[in-house]
Order: C-alpha cells, then structure tokens, then sequence
C-alpha cells in the first residue's frame, strides 16, 4: 500500500493529514522541493536541502529535523513505497496555529514526505521536442523563496495545457522571460550562445538549472546567465526547459512560432545526454 510520511508517522497514502489550521494551507506558509529518484538515488539530494534550508530560513521556520534525519526517513519512504524511478515530494509548513497573520512563536513545524514512482529516464523520450506559450508574470517578489504559492504558476500551467502546450514561460514587465511555470528557462542565441536568466528574487534558483550548468562549464562549454526578451527566445536557434521531474525538454515552437528549424537542437540533446549520464549511478 502507498505510504505517506507526516510528523514522525508513516501512514496509508489516503489516510495521510494535516490539521485545518495549517499555516500551509490557510497561508501558503510552507515550502517544498521535488527531488528526481533514478535507480534509487536521490539526484542533486544536497542541492535540494541546502535549498530547502534556505527557503526555511529566510521565513524564520526551523528546520523541522537535521539532515541526516531527513535522509532516514526519504530511504524508508522510498523502501515502503519501492521506489528506485520516481520523485520524492518534501513539504514544511510553520506548523498549527489559530489563523492569525504575523508568524506564532514556537510552534513545530508540520513535515510531509510523499513518493510518486514514474518512468526511468529515457533520452529518446526526453528528446522530444515541447511547446511553450508566454503569459505575464504575475507572481510575488520572492520566487527565490520555493514557497507553495503556487496559484500563479497552477494558472499558468492551467492555460498552458488549454493551449496544447506543455509549458508557461513567464514574462516581466520589461517583456523579459523570467522561467517556465515550474521550470527554468533557457535558449540558444542565434550567434549560438547558450543563455539562461540569472539568478534573483524574481525566480528560483532550479537544482536542475545549477547542474546543467555544472555539467557545461565540465565540457569546456560557454554561457551566460543574463535575462533575455520575448522577441530574443523566439529568434533563438535553440530553446529548453529544465525542472526535476521534467528534466530537460527541447522547446521546439514559442507561441506558435517554430525555434529554430523548429527541431530540438544540438546544443539542448548534447545537454540531456550529459544529464542523463550524469544521473546514471556512479562506482
Ligand atoms: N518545480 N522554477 C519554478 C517556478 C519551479 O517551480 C521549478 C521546479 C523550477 C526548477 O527547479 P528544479 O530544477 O530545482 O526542479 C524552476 C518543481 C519541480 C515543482 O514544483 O514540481
């Protein structure tokens, strides 16, 4: 049966609850990541808690365990649900409180793991390529924050599916593309650079965009981390989308208009193939 961890207990996945008075559910006072789990590893595992600690830590909530911790309960998880392809799914909330807006003090944070399984990577899959549309960026001030207000993106998503596309990629006022609903952005200039947004409050910092990165800079390859406009994506040669349960997906059409010759690039399936090894385990 589908087990759920919450608060020290790990319960049937239907079963599985927290409290009406929640901060995570009456004010999205919660955080979350998503990490990738490929032959039963976690990818990227340190990436994510150094994340989550950060996004803990700039809403002064505590860290509702140590690391160590956290990676004890993550592998029971995964052994009672037996996942070796799939995604664990972390979520901590200040915790339980009668609703009132400032942050009660010294309350216990509310801890929620789930695990979904899915498919194993598979870059044939992966290779093909995606639409995307461009919708306003209408979201907060602190998307560094992987916080689970989440509307604007569920929105966005929402039309994205609407408009048969898989992606949203987000755009400021300066008509600059910020990144996708739920993933990174990123494209290949038509002078063949490989770009993608530099990192603020106005997006987050993806796990998967960082390694990408890594893997890159690995292969003696250039890039920049700078915004790029609406009009500059849809002259590219080449654009994708990164995220950890996406991976990488080449963007082949931007509102309708095809990337390039309108096929996933060279640079994009270079890329996955390297991340893809570099998810394959290592001795
Ligand atoms: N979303 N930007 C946003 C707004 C995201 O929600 C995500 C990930 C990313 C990519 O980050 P990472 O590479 O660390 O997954 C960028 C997750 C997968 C989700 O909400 O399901």
């Amino acid at each position: 049966m589908r087990s759920a961890y919450v608060n020290g207990l790990y319960l049937p996945h239907g079963q599985a609850a927290v409290h009406i008075e929640d901060r995570g559910f009456q004010f999205a006072d919660a955080v979350y990541e998503v990490i990738a789990v490929q032959h039963g590893h976690l990818i990227d595992r340190e990436g994510h808690f150094d994340r989550l600690e950060r996004s803990l830590s700039e809403l002064d909530i505590p860290m509702p365990m140590t690391r160590r911790a956290l990676n004890v309960v993550a592998a029971e998880l995964l052994r009672r649900n037996s996942i070796r392809f799939g995604s664990l799914y972390i979520q901590v909330s200040r915790g339980t409180a009668p609703r009132d807006f400032p942050f009660p003090k010294d309350i216990q944070p509310t801890l929620v793991m789930t695990a979904k399984r899915l498919k194993p990577f598979d870059f044939t899959r992966q290779a093909v390529g995606v639409n995307v549309i461009t919708i306003p960026d209408i979201r907060w001030k602190r998307c560094d924050i992987k916080s689970v207000g989440l509307l604007a993106g569920a929105m966005g998503k929402t039309r994205a599916q609407a408009a048969g596309a898989f992606e949203a990629w987000q755009v400021d006022d300066a008509g600059m593309i910020t990144e996708g609903a739920a993933s990174n952005a990123w494209i290949v200039t038509a002078d063949g650079v490989l770009v993608t947004r530099h990192t603020d409050a106005f997006i987050l910092a993806g796990i998967t965009r960082q390694t990408i990165l890594k893997l890159v800079a690995d292969e003696g390859l250039g890039f920049e981390e700078r915004a790029f406009s609406v009009a500059e994506a849809k002259g590219a040669r080449e654009a994708f989308t990164s995220s950890s349960t996406a991976f990488i997906r080449p963007v082949v059409r931007i509102d309708g208009d095809a990337v390039g010759d309108g096929r996933p690039g060279p640079l994009c399936l270079k890329i996955l193939e390297l991340y893809g090894r570099y998810m394959e385990p290592r001795a």
